[in-house]
Order: C-alpha cells, then structure tokens, then sequence
C-alpha cells in the first residue's frame, strides 16, 4: 500500500473542495461558509455520514478535526502567501478568467502555478489520509485540478470524482495556459469527470485527446476516454441544482408571504420589483443589467416612479484586482442611475454590498417580479434556479443569460438574453415586466417543475451513480 502517512482512514466518502462547510472566525467559532458549492453538496455528505477536506477560510490558522453532527470535519491549513498566490492568485486571476472567456484577462505567474501545485499536493495527503480502504473520494472545482492525479499515486486503491462547478473553456482558450498539459493529466486521475454542460464535457475531451495520449472511448457512446495509462474515465455533463423542496417549502410558508409583502412596501409599493442577487463578481453582468435598466427608464419603457430594482451584491475576493474594479463600476453606476431617476426618499436602484440569511432570500425571491441573472459566463447559476424554486406561486419572471449552463436547463420559460447585447437586455427586462398574467403563469409553471424534478439531491446521486456509488 502506498499510502502518504501511515493507516487509511475511516471515511467511506469524503469531499475534497477548496472550502470547508465552515469557515473559522477570529475567536476560533464556525461560521456557514459561502456559496454555491457549499450550498449544493453539504445536505448530501451529511446524510452519508462523510468526511470533508478543505480550508477553514482563514490564513495561517491549522484547527484540529472534528466531528460537526455526524459529518467529519478535516482542515486543510493555508499560509497568507498561498492565499495570496494559490487561492487569489492561480486559482481567481488566472484560472477564473480564463475558463470564463476572458471576460477579463488572466495573469500567468510561475509563482502562483508553484502554491498552486504545493497546495494541491496538501489537500491530496489530507484527502488520502481522510479515505478508508476502497472508498470514493469527490474532489470539487478548478481550485484543485492536480488532486486526482496525486491522490492516484497516494492511494490507489480509491474511486476517485472530479466535478467542476465552473465552465470548461473551448481549447482555443484553454491553450493559453501555461501549465496546460499538468492540469489535464491532474483532472485525468479521476474515474469520472463531471462537468456542468455537454458543451463543457465536450471541450476536456477535445483538450484532452490533443494535448495527451488519451483517446475517445466510442464503444461506451463517446462519453469516456481511455487514458494513457489504460484507464478508462468517463466525462460527461452533470448539471447541478439546489435543493428544490426546501426551498419550495419555505416559499410557501405564510411568513415568507407576509415578509415578502412587508419588503414591498419598504420598496415604497412599486408596482414592478426587479431583483438581482450575486456574488460582486465581473462575470456576473451586473453592470449591463444596472446599464439596461437605466436605458429602459431613460426612454420610459418602464416608469420610474413605479419600477425599483434590489441588487443584492455578497462582497467575493476583494483582494484580486477586477473584483475590485467591478465593485468601482457598480457602485458608480448605482450612484449615476439614482442620481438621475431617484426622487427624494425613493431610489430606483437599492444596492445591498452584504450577504443575506437564507430565509430572507426566499422572501425576496418571493417579492421579486422579474429576477435578472444576467452573466457574461457562468458555469451554472445556482441563484436562477433558487428562484424558480421558489415561485411555487407560479409568479414572477426570470430573465436569464444565455451564456449560463442553467440556460440548457431553463431556456424554454425564461426570457433568454445575450448580456452583450445592451439593447436586448432591456427589451427583455420590458417584456418580463410586462408579461401577460396568463403566460406568465405558465412559464413559471414549466420552470419551476424542471427545477422541482432535477434537485441537488438527483444531482449528487447521478455522480455517485456514475462513480459506482449507490444511493
Ligand atoms: P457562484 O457559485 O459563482 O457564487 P451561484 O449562483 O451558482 O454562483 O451560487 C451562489 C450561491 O450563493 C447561491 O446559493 C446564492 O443563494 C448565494 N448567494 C449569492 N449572493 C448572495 C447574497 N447576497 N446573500 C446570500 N446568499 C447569496
Ligand atoms: O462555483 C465557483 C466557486 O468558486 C465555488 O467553488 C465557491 O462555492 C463559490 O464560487 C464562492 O467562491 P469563494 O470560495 O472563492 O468565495
């Protein structure tokens, strides 16, 4: 056996991700760490009693592991400097961009490509010593792309999953990196790879039959490639969702109702209420959808004594360089539109830089007449099916970018847009905001029932499925 340090350990299922459930505060306590990975996977390794490998969220900090009810708690340290180079550095302004179009550019640093690797190789033993003998290990997200190659060498006697929860980018790009060929030979230590859309699956497997010896295995359908050491891995879209129920529940608590009509008159009872709800980041295209509003109420499609957009923005990776711009243009942006269409005491545009509790989420969405996701590239937008979920009153409208992987999903009841196209954004936000009851209905309708039948839970067990797990 080659295992990294002594014994295997006692976890049947362990998740690899570059964040714990739980970051860690100053005082030592945990904290419900952000996000839409977290959000996704955390029901699912609860109810099988697994373990999870990850980074408490604070540099220089090395808690022991715990055990949090039932789930086995397993910190991963990280140093200020590898913050600074592996986490802001390779894995946010480089891979980021990168495999979001370059919407902004990427910087190559061998520096940041050196923690990259050194962290990866962390996580690798931690994982390795975390696993028990024959167990399935998932690894999550561009962060730790090497861990499946080095976890092989460590232990293999595992099943190991790969999914990424970001967009796999077209080879034109991809080609960029540097590093290149080691990333995919570390994605290609998996058994399965997972990605969010068939066009991303597609993209590995054109990246990985060019740039390694790996080649496509067409007697299972086209979804597997052999490996150049002989395995076969398959790779193959698995689009991930939320927790559908919960949230359809919550949605019809009569204090969600209450809240969510109590929200709308601190609104100031406008007859449209548009919403946004993002991380600050520049691929979400809050700017163009902050630009379209303003045309829409400059030409008076939409009347801005009765239409107010909520922007709700959770401050993301202040440190790296574009967030930090992004955050410029939007708050600059808001500043201009209320300065041209507010009236004392009542602004057309409420921006919120803060995350908010669950609960009140579901009670915006439930307020929210027309939701506006609107990035430039997004691998799948977890907050455009929040939403849907939680209309189960048929209400409300989505528009949605078609550059997200929830558009494959939610393209046939939203309202479709491309977010480099101003002019077309606008048009849409018009055309939700108007909308005739009826068809409204039946849009919502049709939405809410593909996000109802295709939860996180279906999600997680197709990987598993796909991986040789039973549920
Ligand atoms: P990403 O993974 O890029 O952050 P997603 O839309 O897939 O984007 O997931 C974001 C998750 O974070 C969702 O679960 C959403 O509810 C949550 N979230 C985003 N913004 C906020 C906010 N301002 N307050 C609370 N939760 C938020
Ligand atoms: O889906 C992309 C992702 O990086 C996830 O891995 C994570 O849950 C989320 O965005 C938040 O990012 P961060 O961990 O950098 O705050």
């Amino acid at each position: 056996m080659t295992h990294a340090e002594g014994a295997p350990g006692s976890s049947d299922l362990v998740v690899v991700a570059n964040r714990l459930p739980l970051d860690i505060d100053e005082d030592g306590g945990w904290q419900r760490s952000p996000g839409g990975l977290v959000t996704a996977l955390e029901p699912t390794l609860r109810a099988r009693e697994g373990a999870w490998v990850g980074w408490p969220g604070r540099p220089d900090v090395d808690p022991e592991p715990f055990d949090d009810d039932g789930l086995a708690i397993r910190p991963v340290s990280i140093s200020a400097d590898e913050v600074a180079e592996y986490y802001e550095g390779f894995a946010n302004a480089t891979l980021w961009p990168l495999y979001h179009d370059v919407v902004a550019t990427p910087r190559f640093e061998r520096s940041w490509w050196e923690a990259y690797r050194r962290v990866n190789e962390r996580f690798a033993d931690a994982a390795a010593q975390a696993a028990a003998e024959g167990a399935t290990v998932w690894v999550q997200d561009y962060q730790l792309q090497l861990v499946p190659h080095l976890l092989r060498r460590r232990r293999p006697d595992l099943r190991i999953g790969f999914f990424l929860h970001i967009p796999f980018p077209p080879p034109e790009l991809f080609d960029q990196l540097p590093w290149r060929d080691a990333v995919v030979e570390g994605l290609l230590g998996a058994d399965v790879i997972g990605f969010q859309t068939a066009g991303g699956a597609e993209n590995f497997r054109r990246v990985a039959t060019r740039l390694t010896h790996a080649e496509a295995a067409p007697e299972t359908g086209g979804d597997h490639l052999t490996a150049p050491d002989g395995r076969t891995v398959g790779v193959a879209a698995h689009p991930i969702s939320v927790d559908a129920s919960q949230l359809d529940e919550m949605a019809r608590d009569p204090e969600t109702a209450t809240r969510a009509e109590a929200l709308r008159h601190e609104l100031g009872d406008p007859r449209t209420v548009l919403l946004g709800v993002d991380r600050l980041d520049y691929t979400k295209g809050i700017d163009v959808r902050l630009r379209a509003f303003a045309e829409v109420l400059g030409d008076g499609r939409l009347d801005r004594a009765e239409t107010v957009l909520v922007q709700v923005a959770t401050p993301s990776r202040e440190h790296v360089e574009h967030y930090a711009e992004m955050r410029d243009v939007v708050e600059r942006t808001v500043g201009r539109v209320n300065g041209e269409y507010a009236t004392i005491g009542r602004p057309v545009i409420h921006y919120l830089h803060q995350g908010i509790p669950h609960e009140e989420l579901v009670s915006f969405y439930r307020c929210a007449d027309v939701m506006l996701v609107t990035p430039y590239r997004d691998g799948m937008n977890l907050v455009a099916k929040e939403y849907v979920a939680s209309r189960p009153d048929g209400g409300g409208a989505l528009v949605l970018s078609e550059f997200t992987g929830a558009a494959d999903e939610l393209g046939d009841g939203s309202y479709l847009v491309n977010p480099h196209d101003l002019h077309a954004v606008g048009d849409a936000i018009v055309a939700a905001a108007s909308q005739d009851p009826q068809e409204a209905r039946r849009r919502m309708g049709l939405l809410h029932a593909q996000v109802l039948e295709h939860d996180v839970e279906r999600w997680a067990a197709g990987f598993l499925a796909a991986l040789g797990v039973g549920s």
